[in-house]
């Protein structure tokens, strides 16, 4: 971590162990912490920092799209890059004359990807989302209580955390699988290591990493409406590799998009 974002975070803790807005630091930078508790708690959260432990974990918080997502240690802290995944969501979700949608996010991890989606647009939509940890669930359940939306939670390994007869087909499914690989020169050497390992390697790490998003993309044309569409976040490497498979599988693909530093992001696909 570079020395402005180190001196950022610092500032920011300051505003936290006081219990103060976020940015109450600006305006009080010569007031001294009058409780002598928060000493302590300061210097705590110092240490934390200092180890590497993420800002947004020692807070319990982090800011996503619009909104503010309480985080666990069982939780990916939720990128930048993954709101596309919600933009794109909301302009599929308004250029659809249904009148009750059906959106599955797979791998729901802090519940901010299909919360922000629900919270920004006016559509009627039933929501359901999926994780096979427990502990991300009970995270994402409490974010969706907390900012007043409705999704039903589901446990269980990708596809078969539904029901056949009752869930689906969706009109919209989402999905951030994990897609670190173990080999060098991808993503991993941005990460902290405090993160979940199955949130970026899965439950069983490959070179390529994208296992996950394969098993994804083959099991969706059993889960998605003929006109509905499957949005799928991936590593910046992996768009050739996901995309030849995806129309290997039957599926079209309808977008490649890119992130903000133009790396390949996230594919549209439909059958
Ligand atoms: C990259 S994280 C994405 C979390 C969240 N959607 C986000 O973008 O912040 C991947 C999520 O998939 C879950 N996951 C990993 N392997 C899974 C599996 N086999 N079946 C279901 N969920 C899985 C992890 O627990 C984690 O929450």
């Amino acid at each position: 971590m570079n020395d402005t974002k180190y001196n950022m975070y610092v500032r920011k803790l300051i505003s936290h162990v006081a219990k103060k807005p976020e940015y109450w630091h600006l305006a009080h930078q010569c007031e001294e912490l009058l409780d002598e508790s928060c000493y302590a708690s300061l210097s705590e959260s110092l240490k934390k920092l200092d180890v590497g432990i993420p800002f947004e974990y020692i807070v319990g918080w982090t800011e996503f799209y619009k909104y503010r997502f309480q985080v666990t240690a069982n939780v990916l802290i939720p990128r930048e890059e993954s709101e596309i995944l919600v933009e794109q969501s909301i302009i599929n979700l308004s250029n659809s004359t249904k009148h009750n949608l059906k959106v599955l996010e797979l791998g729901v991890g802090s519940g901010a990807i299909i919360s922000s989606i629900l919270l920004s647009t006016s559509k009627s939509i039933s929501a359901m989302a999926t994780d096979c940890c427990p502990a991300a669930l009970l995270t994402a359940k409490n974010n969706s209580i907390r900012l007043g939306v409705n999704i039903t939670f589901k446990q269980g390994d990708w596809w078969d955390a539904l029901n056949s007869n009752e869930d689906g087909p969706f009109d919209l499914i989402i999905t951030n699988p994990p897609y670190v690989g173990t080999k060098k020169l991808n993503e991993r050497d941005t990460l902290s290591g405090f993160e979940p390992s199955i949130s970026l390697y899965g439950k069983e790490p490959t070179k390529s990493g994208t296992n996950d998003a394969m098993k994804i993309i083959r099991g969706a044309s059993d889960w998605i409406e003929d006109d509905g569409k499957l949005l799928i976040e991936h590593g910046f490497n992996q768009r050739k590799i996901l995309s030849d498979f995806a129309i290997s599988e039957g599926f079209c693909v309808l977008e490649q998009i890119d992130d903000l530093s133009g790396l390949p992001r996230v594919l549209m696909l439909g059958k």
